[in-house]
């Protein structure tokens, strides 16, 4: 038997004690053993659950318990569950999360507290909720140089968008919807501000970069609340959806992250991505272009990733051999370059009056017409440097925003 204990009993948490249920006899036969949750630690109780006999308060009976020898840490936030995983790895036992916050926060220490430790820190499910795609970059990409990432990787977020444009929802309404379906952060703003993709990005861009740590602060970061529905009825009369996208770009002069609302054309692989779906697009040398989609949130799907992982950590494999090794910059910079320097392909719209203004100003770029008729839009398909607001901002009345095609 393979004792495992859970740390936060909140939608994810039961849905990694629910899908171990479901999938007993299955998670037995690949593991060649049963796996038991032993523990589930939390403040509350849950009467009437199926699994409130398991339920304790008493963190220091687990943390004694020799046979617990993995442990799911499904707190969120980056406070108790930050004490507990350092006192779960410090005793040996592996721990698996889908708490980014903690991981983009404090991975390469708890990252190095495993390896000292002979166990591992797994976090399959921190991104893309059940879509498999921290294995897939760290290990089956690993031969890859990767230029790019560019994903929808927030499921609150779609959700809202793909409901006030499609639905006629409003926006408080979409976000209460997604509060409901268990899609959202704890504190909701991390969702809509972009602070979750933010987190998202950071371990992304670290894998990346072959475990160069990328601290979410330097990761520029703009979300949706301050789009109006104007943007996104716009977005439609330019063949494009309004879409809050995380980007990564490795090129010659460096690389670069930010986050940011996004017209994306409906040439792209991104286009039909709608509700709580995620789709993450990883560009490497060798391999081109990948697109990896599902479900980016909600109970099951999450807890697809975190057994996973469990699964994973419950099997004798060679202690660490799966551990990432992050580690943060001995000159203490940023490993990423500054946003102004991010390169972007963008839409500039203005007034009719602006047009030659806006033409005048891209003219060196690789441009199409995006819209001239009651308002002028243009394409700017020529990567644009540095300059972008420095541009936009001398014509009158114009406003931009990235482009994904
Ligand atoms: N709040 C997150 C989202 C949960 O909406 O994507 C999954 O990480």
């Amino acid at each position: 038997m393979k004792y495992i204990a859970i740390m936060g009993f909140g939608v994810v948490g039961s849905g990694v004690a629910e899908v171990l249920a479901m999938n007993e006899d299955k998670i037995a036969k690949h593991v060649g053993d049963k796996v038991k949750v032993k523990y589930i630690l939390d403040l509350r109780d849950f009467p009437g659950s199926p699994f409130e006999s398991l339920v304790t308060h008493d963190a220091d009976e687990v943390f004694n318990d020799p046979e617990v020898k993995v442990m799911v840490e499904t707190i969120g936030g980056a406070r108790i569950a930050y004490e507990y995983t350092k006192r779960a790895l410090s005793l040996g036992k592996s721990v698996v999360t889908s708490n980014k916050e903690l991981v983009a926060t404090h991975g390469p220490e708890l990252m190095e507290l495993a390896r000292k430790n002979n166990c591992i820190y797994l976090y399959e499910a921190a991104v893309g909720g059940g879509i498999p795609i921290i294995r897939p970059l760290h290990r089956c990409l690993a031969a890859n140089r990767v230029v790019r990432i560019a994903g929808i990787v927030n499921g609150t977020t779609n959700y809202i968008l793909t409901n006030m444009r499609d639905n006629g929802v409003s926006y408080e309404e979409a976000l209460k919807q997604a509060q409901a379906n268990g899609y959202a952060e704890a504190n909701p703003t991390a969702d809509v501000e972009g602070i979750d993709a933010q987190r998202k990005l950071s371990i992304l861009s670290s894998i990346a970069l072959d475990g160069t740590y990328v601290a979410p602060a330097e990761i520029n970061t703009v979300g949706i609340s301050a789009l109006s529905l104007d943007d996104i009825e716009f977005a439609g009369k330019i063949g494009c959806k309004v879409k809050l996208l995380a980007v990564f770009n490795n090129g010659d002069e460096g690389s670069s992250c930010y986050v940011a609302p996004h017209f994306v054309r409906s040439s792209s692989v991104l286009y039909p991505v709608e509700d709580v779906f995620n789709a993450i697009v990883v560009e490497g040398n060798a391999l081109g272009e990948a697109m990896f989609y599902g479900q980016g949130a909600g109970k099951l799907p999450t807890a697809s990733a975190v057994v996973g992982d469990i699964l994973e950590a419950v099997m004798p494999v060679e202690a660490g051999a799966y551990a990432h090794n992050w580690s943060v910059p001995s000159n203490e910079g940023r490993v990423t370059l500054p946003y102004e320097k991010a390169a972007s392909k963008i839409v500039v719209r203005a007034p009719l009056a602006a047009a030659d203004d806006v033409k005048a100003a891209f003219a060196s770029y690789e441009t199409e017409v995006a819209l001239d008729d009651g308002e002028f839009a243009l394409f700017v398909r020529g990567i644009v440097n540095g300059d972008i607001e420095t541009k936009v901002s001398g014509i009158q009345g114009a406003k931009w925003m990235h482009m994904y095609e």
